[in-house]
């Protein structure tokens, strides 16, 4: 496992055009494949100064667990993102908002101090918790833009319920939870911020659902046993990292892309770096169609049925 793993696989199925807009979250994807290379080549050279550096081999952790104030400076975090999620800002700059009730009572208006509460919330906010607590979820958890939800200090479990829907919305951080269990959800009113709630039929029963949504980074997350995928990004989902996380005992891990007649996957731009896939996984580590995935230095243990797949 300490092994330097170098696996780089570029699965490109379609070219994108040279002609890329600047305000869109899709990116030139060679030239961010290559940056990610240069970060990693970077790191590892840090560590190689052996007791003068605190340096991982890992850019993302170098960049925030090397600061000796990272307590203090939490929001570093969003600048440590590498790969088509790094402009993630997530709730930067936002105010830190504390969870103090583990509670899910009421779906249309949640208490405040509940982490429901925190993410439909219109303003950037960067979400901690008090204390170590389960959130067992009674619907979706539909996220605002602009959020960070950081369980970096305490212990914090969302399980055992429907999980995380990021839809239709943009810049969304989330670190250091533990994610399982998750049920499908809905035939339900849920609210998704401050002026809006609305009916959702029955969920997938996803990890962390990503739909129509862009500038998404999962890091430091661990994921096990949901109904659906772990994570699954679709409609048109891009600008995504996923990293650092620890996948287990799981059948369909990971699914980019749902359709291969839905072509406006082309511009999903997604990479999968330094994840470990443990015990008990069957297959789609990940599954893709249509975009750019770069999946680097990840850690695969094993797989029943197969890794890495793609098709259209
Ligand atoms: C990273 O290091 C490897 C091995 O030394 C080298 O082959 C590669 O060209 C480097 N990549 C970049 C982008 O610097």
């Amino acid at each position: 496992m300490a092994t330097t793993f170098l696996s780089l696989l570029f699965l490109l199925f379609s070219l994108l055009t040279p002609t890329l807009i600047s305000s869109s979250p899709v990116q030139d994807p060679e030239f961010v494949a290559q940056e990610v290379h240069r970060k990693i080549n970077a790191s590892v050279a840090r560590r190689n100064l052996g007791y003068l550096s605190c340096a991982t081999g890992n850019p993302i952790d170098d960049c925030w667990r090397c600061d000796p104030n990272c307590e203090k400076n939490r929001q570093r975090l969003a600048d440590c993102a590498i790969g088509f999620g790094k402009n993630a800002i997530g709730g930067k700059n936002g105010k830190i908002y504390v969870v103090t009730d583990s509670g899910d009572d009421d779906p249309v208006t949640p208490k405040p101090g509940t982490l429901r509460y925190a993410v439909i919330q219109d303003e950037p906010l960067w979400i901690i918790f008090a204390r170590d607590m389960v959130i067992k979820l009674k619907e979706e958890l539909i996220m605002n833009s602009f959020k960070t939800i950081d369980g970096r200090g305490a212990s914090v479990h969302i399980a055992g319920g429907p999980c995380i829907t990021i839809q239709y919305v943009t810049n969304v951080i989330i670190h250091g939870i533990n994610i399982h269990d998750c049920k499908q959800g809905g035939n339900a009113m849920v609210r998704d911020s401050p002026r809006h709630y609305g009916w959702r039929t029955i969920s997938d029963g996803d990890g962390v659902s990503i739909f129509g949504g862009s500038h998404v980074w999962v890091d430091h997350c661990s994921l096990s046993n949901c109904n659906d995928g772990l994570i699954d990004a679709i409609h048109g989902s891009t600008g995504i990292t996923i990293s650092n996380n620890y996948m287990t005992h799981h059948d369909k891990v990971m699914l980019l892309g749902h359709s291969d007649s839905y072509t406006q996957d082309k511009s999903m731009q997604v990479t999968i770096a330094f994840n470990h896939f443990g015990e008990g996984l069957v297959q789609r580590m990940p599954r893709c169609r249509h975009g750019y995935f770069h999946v680097v230095n990840n850690d695969y243990t094993h797989w029943e049925m197969y890794a890495i797949g793609g098709s259209a």
